[in-house]
């Protein structure tokens, strides 16, 4: 699909604010891509489509997880949507929108929790979705953007820690274990080249 279709196809399944983000990430993770000497058609199509399944219920995330062999995690179970719609994202962008790049469904795949040792592609994605110029006010987030084009391990390890202290703020301690074992990697990581 080229990106006129592509965008033609998002604008007419996700909420225009939805839409909007999606290009916020398309653009910033472009950016990120020039930054870090990444291919920026490839970078750019990622950040588009990674919110391609979120304008889903609940019903019909896990209905296609169910279709499509996708694991549901307990963690996945507790907040559908926004867990889902990453892993159900990867396998839609193949199905509707022709994407034959692994690289940028694992991007998608990954871009709600990420996962420790991501790939240049999956962390571009991570931090753009959180990064984009139309995301609401977080703690943190003009040192997190500034961060991003300085050291992206660094700017990983950011958003893991405002993550994980936003989520303890509205349920305690109950963190998936991937969270913290990738926030864990992360930190060790940067603190081994700081
Ligand atoms: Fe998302
Ligand atoms: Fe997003």
């Amino acid at each position: 699909m080229n990106y006129d279709e592509i965008t033609d196809r998002l604008m007419s399944t996700l909420k225009p604010k939805r839409y909007l983000h999606s290009v916020g990430v398309a653009y910033t993770a472009a950016c990120l891509a020039m930054r870090y000497e990444y291919n920026i058609d490839t970078a750019y199509r990622a950040g588009l489509l990674h919110d391609c399944a979120k304008s889903m219920s609940d019903e019909e995330l896990l209905d296609y997880c169910e279709k499509h062999d996708i694991e549901v995690s307990e963690y996945d179970r507790k907040s559908v949507n926004a867990l889902l719609h990453s892993k159900v994202g990867s396998v839609l962008a193949k199905e509707e929108y022709n994407e034959t790049d692994e690289k940028v469904c694992s991007a998608i795949r990954w871009h709600t929790t990420g996962k420790k040792a991501m790939d240049l592609l999956e962390k571009i994605i991570f931090v753009a979705d959180y990064i984009e110029p139309s995301r609401r006010p977080l703690p943190n987030l003009d040192h997190i953007r500034r961060l991003a084009f300085e050291d992206i391990d660094t700017a990983v390890l950011k958003i893991y820690e405002s993550t994980i202290l936003y989520l303890k703020s509205i349920k305690e301690d109950d963190i998936d274990p991937l969270t913290i074992e990738a926030y864990e990697y992360y930190r060790n990581i940067t603190e081994k080249t700081t």
